[in-house]
């Protein structure tokens, strides 16, 4: 067991400028903006705030190491080595990098060491072993000719990733980039800059070639919407809100980009009466107040089977009473601070309108302390299906719990949502488990478990939770363009 004393130092901060084409940079216009720690909402360092202009630069960065000889020639085989030089360095540097994960983004040290840093590794390296497994194939076409296809990079790829799981979010979408043989700008989360740019530095250390990969920090209005329009660009990868990915999508249809969207859930977690009830709650517990809250695919719509459903509030409850809220740099924390003031204003927004529609609070419903942004393990019973919090996505540690009793009603309420991202069943009963599993829309279903995730298992949703995949074969895929080469034999 950890101890009170067992605080983790907080980590050194060493890259806050854009990098861009192998330098370091200030912002073209002098710009910073403020990296918040958001357990004691303390400024702890300014970082560039790069804008179109900077951008412009780095995508000529990025396309001139993209024609680039050293890259484009490069053997499939080193550059897979490369990506898991890169890792092996993030492997030895893993507890800094969790520490700063920590500074940044306000998740307990704990998480970022058994989650954030694993998967970012694991990711890379699974990434690593494709880069000389991307193959075409012959296809026999009619007449003398030899025909044959290539799978070649798309090209120069924008990347914009969100703040919930900073360096992860890199992992995902730097992975199969460069398995491809693509180069990248990224936009990291304006909350959440630090640990991107620190693995920038651990990517040229690397021996990855200048240009191949580039990093400007700033805003989404400005750097993210100059990068979506910029015409050199090819493809944008895009993690955050469905609102965000529909102005992307109006912006890149004058230039046509390829476009890759993982966007948010109001995932639905089915609980029968049959379940282990045990595993379920912790499940559902875990699903839902995991990281804050904070994940695209919470579990935010618990369905419960209305014969256990008075067991199942009390083990949650519970589990709620005893969960240690409070400084993330404490090895005992499970639960930090929310990522800003604009989080946290939103979830105790829809904190007030669960109360003002009738759910039950049972327990949280208030913040934690008066210093960062940090809120209660928050649980409504009693939701109904029409409620705000039973529509929205909250992205916060506040979990809904609804009733039902049949399956064939079960389905349907799943459904009706616009989002499609997770879904988990929780049953003894494999008929059961699989019609559930068949009839729900959701990019990914979970039997019996929660947020089990995995390098080689694509991820990602159906309708408006977003478009195509990442991680496996399938999110490889979203970085090729295929060519067909027809050759006259005679
Ligand atoms: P957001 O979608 O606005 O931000 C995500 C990224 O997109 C950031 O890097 C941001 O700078 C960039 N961005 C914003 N506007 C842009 C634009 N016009 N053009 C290009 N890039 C742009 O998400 P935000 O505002 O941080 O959070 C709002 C809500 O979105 C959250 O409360 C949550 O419900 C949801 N969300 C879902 C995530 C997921 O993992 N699916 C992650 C983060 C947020
Ligand atoms: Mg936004």
């Amino acid at each position: 067991m950890a101890t009170a004393t067992e605080t983790v130092s907080r980590p050194t901060i060493r890259q806050t400028s854009c990098f861009i084409g192998g330098e370091w940079t200030p912002a073209e216009s002098g710009r910073t903006l403020e990296c918040i720690h958001p357990a004691t909402e303390e400024v702890v360092t300014q970082v560039a705030e790069g804008d179109a202009a900077d951008i412009d630069r780095a995508v000529q960065a990025a396309r001139q190491a993209f024609e680039d000889s050293e890259w484009s020639r490069m053997d499939a085989r080193d550059r897979g080595a490369l990506i898991n030089k890169l890792a092996d360095l993030i492997e030895e540097e893993s507890d800094e990098l969790s520490a700063l994960e920590t500074l940044d983004n306000g998740k307990p040290i704990r998480d970022a060491r058994a989650a954030d840093l694993p998967l970012v590794i694991d990711c890379l390296r699974y990434y690593a072993g494709f880069a000389d497994k991307i193959q075409g194939e012959t296809i026999p076409v009619r007449g003398n000719f030899f025909s044959y296809t290539k799978r070649e990079p798309v090209g120069v790829v924008g990347q914009i990733i969100p703040w919930n799981f900073p360096q992860l979010m890199v992992a995902w979408k730097w992975g199969p980039a460069l398995a491809t043989g693509c180069t990248i700008v990224m936009k990291p989360a304006e909350q959440t800059p630090l640990g991107c740019l620190r693995l920038a530095r651990l990517a040229q250390k690397a021996g990855i070639p200048d240009g191949v990969i580039n990093v400007v920090p700033g805003y989404g209005p400005t750097a993210g919407a100059a990068l979506v329009k910029h015409p050199d660009v090819d493809k944008i990868a895009f993690t955050g809100e469905h609102l965000t990915a529909q102005r992307i999508m109006a912006d890149a249809a004058l230039s046509l980009k390829r476009l890759t969207f993982e966007l948010g859930g109001k995932s639905p977690n089915i609980i029968f009466d049959d379940a282990d009830l045990d595993a379920a709650a912790a499940g559902a517990h875990f699903g839902l107040y995991f990281n804050q809250g904070q994940c695209c695919c919470a579990g935010s719509r618990v369905f419960v089977h209305e014969r256990v459903h008075d067991a199942l509030i009390e083990k949650i409850a519970a589990m709620n009473h005893e969960r240690q809220v409070g400084d993330p740099f404490d090895m005992n924390t499970e639960q930090g601070p929310q990522v800003d003031q604009a989080q946290f204003d939103k979830i105790m927004k829809y904190i007030d309108l669960g109360k003002q529609s009738g759910a039950e609070c049972v327990t949280g419903g208030d913040r934690s302390g008066d210093v960062g942004y940090f809120v209660q393990p928050t649980l409504f019973d009693g939701v109904k299906d029409d409620m705000e919090i039973a529509k929205d996505e909250i992205f916060g540690p506040v979990m809904s719990v609804l009733t039902f009793s049949d399956l064939d009603e079960i389905v349907d309420r799943a459904n009706n949502t616009f989002y499609g991202l997770a879904a988990a069943v929780w049953t003894r009963d494999i008929g059961k488990a699989h019609h559930i599993a068949n009839k729900v829309r959701a990019g990914t279903v979970w039997v019996n478990c929660y947020d089990v995730f995995d390098a080689a298992a694509p991820f990602g949703g159906f309708k408006m939770s977003g478009m195509g995949r990442e991680l496996g074969f399938e999110g490889l895929k979203a970085y090729l363009e295929t060519k067909t080469v027809t050759v006259a034999m005679d």
